[in-house]
């Protein structure tokens, strides 16, 4: 069977989907919406798929089996439940949302219709970060530090905080993420947020331009999270677990792995597109009526959400917050 799969957003990531999807046999690209609809009309045209006027068109389960929701965040409103409750298997971009309570509602809904659903925490399918987690799980974590420096989205919205919900929410929740699936939940969080370069680099900005977390999990590891998103002259991501007898280290958004131990110090390099791998894991998914290789649900995204949206409160009202709180 040919999944046919309908596309709500036609920008930079739909786009990226929609290369993956060409390489994936079993997909078939049938339908675009986006609110500006020359950008829907150039990105169908690549795979001959139709423009829909209206998402309410674009869900039609009598056209489509799957949709990939790559609108940003600000502007999803309802489409979750839309598809789910029509039986349309769903795909979502990260980050989930800029709250936890429609982000709750949506779960609880997806869940409730059965439908195969996956966040788009792609970094989860690198082989690499699947071995990291391997080794990790029978071992004790102390301290685990992470950071992410370098520039920003090109959006305008990606630069307001009530948009995209700032750079640590959209673009280092890959990072907190990655803590979460090899490490374990969150137990609580601290940070402070700076503003003093942005508005130097975009006049009109409302995140905040360097975070530095701390938080603790629930198995008692502690660690920390510095990120910039106005680092133009140097780019760097990496997640170092640090235990008694070994080190894991994590760079290039999880590209590159360092495992030392008293019988081993290896190094390996990724030869995997995770965004490749997590469509086709999807794609089948859908086709197999089974969701065993997804490697991330859309519980596991609200997790991840609510753990950034913990670090701006805690930063808001200057204290821990303890995370589920
Ligand atoms: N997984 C990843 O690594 C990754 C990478 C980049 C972006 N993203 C996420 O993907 C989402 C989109 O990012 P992007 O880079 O494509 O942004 P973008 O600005 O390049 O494109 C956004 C598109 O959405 C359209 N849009 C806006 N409101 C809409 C609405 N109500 N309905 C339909 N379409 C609408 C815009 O017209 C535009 O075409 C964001 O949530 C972002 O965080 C994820």
């Amino acid at each position: 069977m040919t999944v046919k799969i309908g596309m709500i957003g036609a920008g930079g990531i739909a786009r990226h989907h929609l290369k993956q999807l060409q390489n994936i046999s079993l997909a078939e690209v049938v339908s675009v919406y986006d609110v500006n609809r020359e950008g829907a009309e150039s990105m169908a045209a690549i795979v001959g798929a139709r423009v829909s006027d209206t998402v309410d068109e674009l869900l039609n389960p009598d056209v489509i089996d799957a949709v990939f929701i790559c609108a940003p965040q600000f502007a999803r409103e309802g489409l979750e439940e839309m598809a789910s409750s029509r039986g349309i298997h769903l795909f979502v971009e990260k980050p989930l949302g800029l709250e936890l309570q429609s982000v709750q509602r949506k779960e609880q809904a997806i869940r409730e219709s059965g439908v195969i659903h996956s966040v788009g925490y792609c970094l989860r399918y690198y082989d690499t970060v699947q071995q990291a987690k391997e080794y990790l799980k029978d071992k004790t974590i102390h301290l685990i530090q992470a950071h992410r420096f370098g520039g920003s989205h090109p959006a305008p919205w990606w630069r307001q905080q009530h948009m995209s919900g700032g750079h640590l929410a959209d673009a280092v929740t890959h990072q907190v993420d990655m803590i979460r699936f090899l490490a374990g939940e969150y137990r609580n969080v601290s940070a402070m947020f700076g503003h003093n370069s942005i508005k130097s680099v975009y006049p009109d900005a409302t995140i905040a331009d360097a975070g530095a977390v701390t938080f603790t999990l629930q198995s008692g590891a502690v660690g920390t999270i510095t990120e910039s998103c106005v680092s133009h002259y140097h780019s760097e991501s990496e997640i170092k677990f640090f235990g008694h007898d070994f080190f894991v280290g994590l760079s290039g958004n999880g590209q590159v792995l360092t495992i030392s131990d008293k019988d081993q110090q290896i190094t390996v390099t990724s030869r995997l597109d995770p965004a490749y791998e997590q469509d086709k894991a999807f794609v089948e998914a859908v086709e197999a009526g089974s969701s065993d290789n997804i490697l991330c649900r859309y519980a596991d995204g609200k997790n991840t959400l609510a753990f950034t949206l913990a670090a701006h409160k805690s930063a808001e009202e200057r204290g821990t917050i303890e995370i589920g709180d």
